[in-house]
């Protein structure tokens, strides 16, 4: 389980409460899995985080491009990795293969940390150049 580090603050408000919100998610999908609540539950909770996730990428895309970005194109091409890879993974799990939102969880939960510490950490620095906070 995991929670919300301030570390991971990036200083741009929008961001940082979708950030929250995503490792909300993910911590609601780990406890969806170690309740046994059933596998209606864990799909929701799977579904609602790949959704969410989607959701922020495109925000962040939608900044980068408005503003004029120089690393658009490396930091999309991560968040499009990490989809490719989740979505491979969503697949697996609709056709049946029940460990699957385990693989998720800890997939997204590393690249999480890793990408908003580097990637998004980088973006902020340059959308605050710009006066977005
Ligand atoms: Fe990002
Ligand atoms: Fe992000």
């Amino acid at each position: 389980m995991i929670s919300w580090d301030k570390t991971a603050i990036i200083n741009v408000a929008e961001l940082d409460s979708q950030h929250q919100r995503l490792i909300a998610l993910v911590d609601n999908l780990h406890q969806a899995m170690t309740s046994s609540r059933g596998k209606s539950v864990v799909s929701h909770a799977l579904e609602e985080l790949v959704g969410f996730t989607r959701m922020h990428f495109d925000t962040e895309e939608t900044l980068m491009t408005r503003h004029a970005y120089p690393d658009y194109e490396q930091h999309r091409k991560e968040h499009e990795a990490l989809l490719e890879d989740v979505g491979r993974l969503l697949q697996r799990f609709r056709e049946g293969d029940v460990l699957i939102p385990f693989a998720i969880e800890l997939d997204l939960e590393a690249w999480a940390f890793r990408h908003i510490a580097t990637s998004d950490k980088q973006l902020a620095a340059f959308l605050n150049t710009k006066g977005v906070f």
